[in-house]
């Protein structure tokens, strides 16, 4: 009989390994199992629970919520708040911080979350996910928005579930990058991807290419020579793929390599970027460092970056490291 390792099995092993581990980590780590889980069943249920389509608001980024941004929103919170585990939480769907509820005791750990992330493929029936960061907090405190801007670097633990054909964890708690399968018979995650690495080389690319003509010149020169291919200066040919998904075009890169971009974008002054530093970026970032990948805005290393609102949006440049750095290049020489 094989010897199936299962996620709790993981973490309490690995944390073993560490002079101050309390177990809390691995308590909290579980209760976001638990909450990802439930998603996964009701994004697979779809609309035989009616959780498709338009919840008929906005987040606080002037973007129209899903009835599914709010539901996963409600289940993170839910799964979340009452553990002890917790000082406070921060949600791409919440304008301000998330407290913990009166009469609840408060943790050693931040929580912050993108609860369903690439919400505009839900309807459409592709793969979406959730995307959560750890940081450690002063215990005992009732944290302010100050408490939860610091550098990505600081994080504990950074993760996503992919709720694609089969629904995955990826995991990183500063040791390498993990993969996991739910396994729907027996309910849990199991260890299917040990020590994930990203190739440094690559021939793929992935970003949006109807905001081409809002590019900034180091963004443009990169894309124009893969797209000559084997004529061009890089003498290869590139293909592309965009999936609208960050959980999924970041899951591709961890398996096959590749580099992911959402640049710099002259559209809007204010909004240097569509991602989310404290939901999004940073914990990608996280996990592609730790698989051997580099993440960077194209100016400096994301995890380098210190935040300063919660809801503060970073251009990505993220994958194989000699590509992105190859990009990284292309901006020193035009700045
Ligand atoms: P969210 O659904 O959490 O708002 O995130 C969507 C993000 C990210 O997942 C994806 O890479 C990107 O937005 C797609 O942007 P475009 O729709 O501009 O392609
Ligand atoms: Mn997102
Ligand atoms: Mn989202």
């Amino acid at each position: 009989m094989t010897n199936k390792v299962t996620l709790t099995q993981f973490i309490i092993e690995q944390q073993r390994g560490l002079p101050d581990a309390s177990g809390t980590f691995t308590l909290l780590l579980n209760n976001i199992v638990t909450a990802c889980k439930k998603i996964s069943h009701l994004v697979n249920r779809g609309n035989l629970v009616g959780v498709l389509g338009s919840a008929g608001s906005e987040n606080v980024q002037g973007e129209v919520q899903k009835k599914l941004d709010i539901i996963t929103n409600d289940i993170m919170v839910e799964a979340l708040n009452w553990t002890g585990h917790l000082a406070g939480m921060a949600s791409e769907e919440v304008d301000e911080i998330i407290t913990i509820p009166a009469g609840y005791p408060k943790g050693k750990y931040l929580a912050l979350f993108d609860p369903l992330d690439g919400s505009s493929n839900i309807d459409i029936n592709l793969a979406v996910g959730t995307i959560f960061s750890i940081l450690r907090c002063r215990e005992g405190i009732d944290p302010e928005p100050e408490d939860f801007l610091r550098k990505g670097a600081e994080q504990v633990c950074a993760g996503f579930v992919l709720y694609g054909p089969s629904t995955m964890m990826i995991l990183t708690t500063g040791h390498g990058v993990n993969g996991f399968t739910l396994d729907q018979d027996i309910g849990e995650f199991i260890l299917t991807h040990p020590n994930m690495r990203i190739p440094e080389e690559t021939g793929e690319f992935a970003i949006n290419m109807s905001n081409q003509r809002f590019w900034e010149p180091p963004v443009q020169r990169y894309i124009d020579e893969c797209l000559q291919g084997k004529e061009g200066v890089r003498e290869k040919d590139f293909n592309m793929r965009w999936v609208a998904s960050l959980v999924a075009d970041v899951y591709r890169i961890l398996t096959r390599g590749g580099v992911f971009l959402y640049p710099y974008d002259l559209r809007d002054r204010a909004k240097p970027g569509k991602l989310r530093i404290m939901y999004e970026a940073n914990p990608m970032a996280f996990i592609v460092e730790q698989a051997g990948g580099v993440c960077s805005t194209g100016r400096e290393r994301i995890l380098d970056i210190k935040p300063t609102g919660i809801h503060q949006r970073v251009p990505v440049i993220l994958g194989s490291k000699n590509e992105v750095e190859r990009i990284v290049s292309y901006h020193q020489d035009a700045f």
